[in-house]
C-alpha cells in the first residue's frame, strides 16, 4: 500500500526546538524511584526528546485484550512536564509470547526452512496476515490512548525493519512474492521475459509455479533473485504503511518515521525507495570499534543519510556514547569521540542527536552496551561526555534548518548493488562498494563535500559526479547521468557500470552498454584479475582487481595498461561531451592512483573543499536560507589543527582562533 501525503502531517521540527537530544529511553525496565531520578538527569543532560516504549508490547498488553497503560501514562506525563518531546513507538518489534503460542504461524522462515523462533526480538514476518492484525491493532490502542499527550511529537513505527532478518521464505511470504511479481510483471510471458526464463528451461506457466529463491542445487536465476530482493525490501515497507495508515487515521497531524540503518553494513533495503513514505529519515549509525577510519564510514553514512532525506535535515535516531556489546571486541569510544560522532552527524545535516539508550540495562542481552547514564552512575566520564554533548547542541540552535553545500555528487542505488553482487559474475572481488568508498575517502581527506544520490536524481548544479560500479542502470538514469556531463560537469565512470538493464539482461554490442556513447569507449572482454595480482599502470601506479580491453571509441587514453595482454590497451580515459567530459577508470588502482585521479578531477572540475586546514580535520559547511553559513571543523588528529576561517565560534562564544585543539571541534558561523 502507499501513503496518503495530502495534506500530509505537521513537520516533526514544529514539534522539537534546537537541535534535538535524547535517545531510546525503556524505563519498563526499572523502578519508579530509577525513573524519577531519569527526570533530574535528563535536565541535566539537556534532554528534549526521547524515543518510547519500543519493546514494551508485552508490557503494554499483558494477555490478548488486556492493557496496563499506568506505567506508561506516568512517563508520558512526567515527560511532558519536564518539557521533554517523544517519538512514542508502536511497541511491534518484539511481539508477546501469548501471541507466539496463540499464532506461530507469525515466525520468520529463512531460506533453508529454519523457523526462528521467540526469545529474542522481531520473531514476525511482514507478510503475515495475522501479525499484521495484532500489530495494527496495538498501534490503534496506542495511538488512541496517546493521541492528544503533549509530550507526543512523532509515531516511532516499530524498529530497525529488516534488522536481523531481512528476506522471509514461509507461505505466507511466498504468496506475497508471487501477488508482488503478478502487480509489477502483469502477466507471466513478461515475467518469464525479465528473468530469461528461456534459460535452463526455467519458463513457468503461471504465476502459482514461482518459489522464494531458497535452496537449490545450483545458482539461481538472477532475476528471480533481484525480485525477491525488491519484493522483500518492499514488504518490509508495506507492513510500515499499514501502520501508518492506522496512525494516520487517528493522529493525521502527528508524523510518522522508523530508524533507518543506513551505511557500508546495510545492503538489504532499498532506502532510496522508503523514503517517500517516511515523513522525516532517521537514521540508526554505530561505529566499528576496530576500524581505524570509522569517522570516515560514519561520514559515508550521514552523506547516504542525507542523500536518502533528499538534503532535508534527518534525525540521527540512534547511535553508541561508547562501547557497544555485539561485536567481537567491544572498544569504548576515546575521550571526546562521542563528541566528534556527534556533531559528524550534525555537520552533514541531522538535526537531532539520539542514541541507544538513555540508561544502560542492568539485565538482558544489551547490558554491556553502553547508554547515556552507565551502569556507574551519574559520576562518569561518559555523563559528563553527555552532559557536555547537550550543552554543545543547545549552542548549535542556530545551524538548525540549514542544508549541506556539496559541488560533488556521489551516485548510488541498492539495486545496482544487488545486482552487482549477485553471483556468478566475473569476478567475486567486484564489490559494489569499494570503489565509491575509496573516492568518497579521498574527497573527506580533502574536505571536500559529496552528496550520495539516487541516479535519478536531479544532477543539475553538481560539478563532479562519480559513478562507481554501477553495474546496472536503466536508460533514463543512464540519459541523467550522460545530462550531467553535457550540462558541463566532469563525469567518471568506473568499470562494470552500464553492464545490464533494470532486468540484469546485459545490453549489448560492447561494455559499458549504457555509457559506451557517453565515455567514447568500447569493451569486448573482460580481465578480471586473480587475487593478489597487480599489474602496472603507464604512470608508474599499481592497480589490482579488474582489467579490460578498452578500445577507444572517441576518447582519448589518459593512462594506461603496461602489461601481456593489455599492452598499451587504456585504463584511464577522457572524453570531451557538450560543456562538460565523461572520464572512464577500467581497473582498481591503488591508494595513490586514486589520489592522483581525484587531483585531475579536482582540478578540471573547480570543486573545493570547505575550507583550507590541516592535514586531519573533518570539513563541511551548511548554509541557511537567508545565506548564513556554518563551517564544522572536527579535528580528528592528536594535534592542534590550523583552520582558516572566521567568525563566531558557536561552541565556546568566542569569536574563532584560527585552530582547532587536539581531537576537538569548532562550528564557526561564518562572518
Ligand atoms: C539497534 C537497535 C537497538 C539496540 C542497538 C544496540 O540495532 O535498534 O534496539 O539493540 O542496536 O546497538
Amino acid at each position: 500500500m502507499t501513503l496518503q501525503q495530502t495534506p500530509g502531517p505537521e513537520s516533526v521540527w514544529s514539534k522539537v526546538e534546537g537541535i534535538a537530544y535524547g535517545g531510546d529511553y525503556n524505563p519498563e525496565q526499572w523502578p519508579q524511584s530509577v525513573r524519577l531520578e531519569d527526570l533530574e538527569l535528563m535536565k541535566e543532560a539537556g534532554v528534549t526528546f526521547l524515543s518510547v516504549g519500543i519493546f514494551s508490547w508485552a508490557l503494554l498488553e499483558p494477555t490478548e485484550g488486556t492493557y496496563d497503560f499506568g506505567w506508561l501514562d506516568e512517563v508520558m506525563d512526567n515527560l511532558a512536564s519536564a518539557g521533554i518531546r517523544v517519538a512514542l513507538a508502536t511497541a511491534t518489534a518484539a511481539p508477546p509470547a501469548w501471541l507466539v503460542r496463540k499464532h506461530p504461524e507469525i515466525l520468520p522462515v529463512t531460506a533453508d526452512g529454519t523457523v526462528l523462533g521467540p526469545g529474542s526480538r522481531r520473531h514476525y514476518t511482514p507478510s503475515s496476515a495475522v501479525y499484521r492484525r495484532y500489530a495494527t491493532g496495538i498501534t490503534r490502542v496506542i495511538a488512541e490512548r496517546y493521541k492528544e499527550h503533549p509530550a507526543l511529537a512523532l509515531w516511532h513505527v516499530d524498529n530497525e525493519l529488516g534488522c536481523h532478518v531481512s528476506e522471509f521464505y514461509g507461505p505466507e511470504d511466498a504468496a506475497a512474492f508471487r501477488a508482488w511479481l503478478e502487480r509489477r510483471h502483469g502477466s507471466i510471458s513478461a515475467l518469464n521475459a525479465a528473468w530469461g526464463t528461456a534459460f535452463w528451461s526455467q519458463n513457468y506457466g503461471s504465476f502459482d509455479e514461482i518459489l522464494p529463491p531458497g535452496a537449490a542445487p545450483s545458482t539461481l536465476n538472477p532475476g528471480q533473485q533481484l525480485d525477491f530482493k525488491r519484493f522483500s525490501s518492499w514488504a518490509l515497507m508495506d507492513y510500515y504503511c499499514e501502520l501508518v495508515a492506522v496512525l494516520r487515521e487517528v493522529t493525521p497531524g502527528t508524523p510518522a518515521t522508523t530508524n533507518l540503518m543506513a551505511s557500508s553494513g546495510c545492503k538489504a533495503l532499498d532506502y532510496f525507495d522508503w523514503a517517500k513514505d517516511l515523513d522525516v529519515i532517521a537514521n540508526d549509525h554505530y561505529l566499528v570499534a576496530e576500524d581505524p577510519e570509522r569517522h570516515i564510514e560514519l561520514a559515508f553514512s550521514a552523506d547516504l543519510t542525507r542523500g536518502i532525506a533528499g538534503g532535508d535535515p534527518w534525525i540521527l535516531m540512534e547511535h553508541s556514547t561508547s562501547a557497544v556489546n555485539w561485536q567481537p571486541r567491544n572498544q569504548p569510544k576515546m575521550p571526546g569521540e562521542m563528541l566528534r560522532n556527534s556533531l559528524a552527524h550534525v555537520a552533514r545535516g541531522a538535526d537531532a542527536v539520539m542514541f541507544f539508550q538513555w540508561r544502560q540495562s542492568f539485565a538482558g542481552s544489551e547490558k554491556f552496551h553502553s547508554a547515556m547514564v552507565p551502569h556507574a552512575g551519574r559520576d562518569t566520564r561518559v555523563f559528563r561526555e553527555v552532559v557536555g554533548l547537550g550543552a554543545a547542541l543547545k549552542q548549535l540552535a542556530p545551524v538548525r534548518g540549514s542544508r549541506v553545500e556539496s559541488q560533488v555528487a556521489i551516485v548510488f542505488d541498492y539495486e545496482a548493488w544487488w545486482a552487482s553482487e549477485i553471483d556468478s559474475k566475473p569476478s567475486q572481488d567486484v564489490k559494489y562498494l569499494d570503489l565509491l568508498r575509496a573516492f568518497h575517502r579521498s574527497l573527506f581527506l580533502r574536505g571536500i563535500s559529496v552528496d550520495i544520490v539516487h541516479p535519478s536524481a536531479s544532477l543539475e548544479g553538481y560539478s563532479l559526479v562519480l559513478v562507481c560500479t554501477l553495474y546496472s542502470v536503466s536508460d533514463a538514469a543512464a540519459a541523467n547521468i550522460a545530462d550531467a556531463a553535457r550540462a558541463g560537469a566532469t563525469v567518471l565512470i568506473t568499470y562494470f557500470s552500464g553492464i545490464a538493464d533494470e532486468n540484469d539482461h546485459v545490453r549489448l554490442g560492447g561494455y559499458p552498454g549504457a555509457f559506451r556513447e557517453l565515455l567514447g569507449v568500447r569493451v569486448e572482454e573482460f580481465h578480471p584479475l586473480l587475487q593478489g595480482v597487480q599489474l602496472k599502470l603507464s604512470d608508474g601506479g599499481l592497480s589490482s582487481v579488474w582489467s579490460e580491453h578498452v578500445q577507444l571509441a572517441g576518447a582519448e587514453a589518459v593512462q594506461t595498461f603496461t602489461q601481456y595482454p593489455l599492452e598499451d590497451v587504456p585504463s584511464l580515459t577522457r572524453n570531451t561531451v557538450g560543456d562538460g567530459a565523461a572520464w572512464y577508470l577500467a581497473t582498481f588502482p591503488d591508494p595513490d592512483g586514486i589520489e592522483a585521479i581525484v587531483d585531475r578531477l579536482v582540478a578540471e572540475s573547480g570543486v573545493a573543499a570547505a575550507a583550507s586546514a590541516d592535514a586531519g580535520v573533518e570539513l563541511t559547511r551548511r548554509r541557511a536560507d537567508d545565506g548564513r553559513s556554518f563551517l564544522f571543523a572536527i579535528n580528528h588528529s592528536q594535534s592542534s589543527a590550523t583552520v582558516h576561517a572566521s567568525g563566531l565560534d558557536l561552541l565556546t562564544g568566542d569569536r574563532f582562533g584560527g585552530s582547532v585543539s587536539a581531537g576537538s571541534v569548532a562550528v564557526i558561523a561564518e562572518d
